[in-house]
C-alpha cells in the first residue's frame, strides 16, 4: 500500500508499506545484481549506511546460482541475510544489453546465456516464476526495451507487445501469490513504461499500463543515449499520465542532478550502478562534487572524502590512505569508495525527502547543484 504523504510542486515524498517493511521516498535502491553489491559491500554493512532496499536481477540469479536454487534455500532474503524491501528487475533489459544472438517472439525471448553460452527463453510466465521463486519483495514487468534510436513502426510494434506481456506478467503473478508454497504471496508487481524518444508513444502506453491497477510504475528505456534534456522532456509528458497515488520509478537513474530533477518531476523510486561503479574506480562524490582519489593532489591529503560525512569511510580514514589503497589495488580501498558513495546517495534521498516535507524542494534542489556544480570549475 503506497501512501502519498506530501506533494511540493510536482515532487511526492511517499510510503510504501510492504511485508518487509517500510520505504520512504523519494528512495535510492542500492544495486546489488547477483546478489550483492560489487566491492565487497555485506548486507550488513548496508544497514550502516541507510539502504532502504537492495536491487537484484532476475536474469543474473536465474542463470547462476539458478532461482529453484535460491527457493530451495528460502528464498532471497534468507540466501543473502537481508530482511528489508528487495527489488528484482524482470531480465528483460539485461536479456537485451548482456545476452548474445536473440529473438524476440510475441510468446518471449531466446536467447543464449552470458556465462556458458546455454539456450534460455524467457517470456512473461518465465520472467515472473523466476521471481516469485526468488520471493522479492517487489516484481518488475517482463518489458522489451527497445534501442534509443529504433524507429516509430518498429517502436509501436514493441509497446504494443510489452503491453500485452504485461498483461500475462498480471495474471500470472496474481496465480503465483495464490499457491500455498510461495516465499512470498503478497509481491507486488510494478509495470514499466517504454516508447523511447516519442512522447505520443510514451504517453498512450502510461495511459494503457495506468488503466491494470498495478502496484507501482516504472518508465524504463531512458538513459540508454539519449541527452539529458530528452529525458526530463520525456519525464514531464509521462509521469502526469501515470497514478499519483502510486510509486513513479525511473530505471537504471542516474547521476545526483538526475534523481534532483526526476524528483522536480514527480519521480520517486530510482536505481543505477553510478554509485558502486564509480566508487570501484575511486571516484568518489561529494557535496563540492565528485573527486578521483588517483590524483595526486591527495598523496599528503589527512582530510575525510567528505567533511562531515557520518559514512564507515570519512568518519575514520583519510583520502591519503584510500588512495595509497587504490593504488596499491587492495579490495578496502574499492570497499570504502563504494560505501562513502552509496551514504551520499542515501543521504541525498533523506534530504530530498526532509525538504518535500518543509515545502523548499525547489531552494534545495537549486543550491544541491550549484554547490555540485562550483567542484567542476
Ligand atoms: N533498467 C533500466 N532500464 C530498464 C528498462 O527499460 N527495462 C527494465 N526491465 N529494466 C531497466
Ligand atoms: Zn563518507
Amino acid at each position: 500500500m503506497y501512501e502519498l504523504i506530501k506533494k511540493d510542486g510536482l515532487a511526492k515524498r511517499g510510503r510504501l508499506h510492504t511485508v518487509h517493511g517500510v520505504i520512504e521516498t523519494p528512495v535510492f535502491m542500492n544495486v546489488g545484481t547477483a546478489a550483492a553489491i560489487k566491492g565487497a559491500v555485506s548486507t550488513e554493512d548496508l544497514q550502516g549506511i541507510k539502504t532502504q532496499v537492495e536491487l537484484s536481477n532476475t536474469y543474473h540469479l536465474h542463470v547462476r546460482p539458478g532461482d529453484e536454487v535460491i527457493k530451495k534455500l528460502g528464498g532471497l532474503h534468507k540466501f543473502m541475510v537481508w530482511d528489508k524491501p528487495i527489488l528484482t528487475d524482470s531480465g528483460g533489459f539485461q536479456v537485451f544489453s548482456l545476452a548474445g544472438l536473440r529473438k524476440i517472439k510475441e510468446e518471449g525471448v531466446y536467447f543464449n546465456s552470458h556465462i556458458d553460452g546455454k539456450k534460455i527463453f524467457m517470456g512473461p510466465e518465465e520472467s515472473m516464476q523466476i521471481q516469485s521463486n526468488l520471493g522479492s519483495t517487489i516484481a518488475m514487468a517482463f518489458d522489451e526495451c527497445p534501442s534509443s534510436v529504433a524507429d516509430r513502426e518498429y517502436m509501436e510494434n514493441s509497446v504494443a507487445r510489452t503491453t500485452r506481456w504485461l498483461e500475462r506478467c498480471k495474471k500470472e503473478m496474481n496465480r503465483l501469490n495464490s499457491l500455498e508454497d510461495t516465499i512470498n504471496q503478497h509481491q507486488l508487481l510494478f509495470g514499466i513504461n517504454q516508447g523511447g524518444v516519442y512522447e505520443d508513444i510514451r504517453v498512450q502506453h502510461a495511459k494503457d499500463i495506468a488503466k491494470l491497477d498495478l502496484d507501482g510504475y516504472a518508465i524504463g528505456g531512458l538513459a540508454v543515449g539519449e541527452t539529458h534534456e530528452e529525458m526530463y522532456r520525456i519525464l514531464d509528458a509521462v509521469v502526469p499520465h501515470l497514478p499519483e497515488n502510486k510509486p513513479t520509478y525511473l530505471m537504471g537513474v542516474g547521476t545526483p542532478a538526475n534523481i534532483l530533477e526526476a524528483v522536480d518531476r514527480g519521480v520517486d523510486f530510482f536505481d543505477c550502478v553510478y554509485p558502486s561503479r564509480n566508487g570501484r574506480h575511486g571516484h568518489v562524490y561529494t557535496n563540492q562534487g565528485k573527486l578521483n582519489l588517483f590524483n595526486a593532489k591527495y598523496e599528503l591529503d589527512m582530510s575525510p572524502i567528505e567533511e562531515g560525512c557520518q559514512c564507515p569511510a570519512c568518519r575514520h580514514y583519510s583520502r591519503a590512505y584510500i588512495r595509497h589503497l587504490l593504488k596499491a589495488k587492495e579490495m578496502l580501498g574499492m570497499r570504502l569508495c563504494v560505501l562513502h558513495n552509496l551514504y551520499f546517495y542515501n543521504t541525498m534521498m533523506e534530504e530530498i525527502r526532509a525538504a518535500i516535507e518543509a515545502g523548499n524542494y525547489k531552494e534545495y534542489k537549486e543550491a544541491k547543484l550549484a554547490g555540485m556544480n562550483a567542484g567542476k570549475k
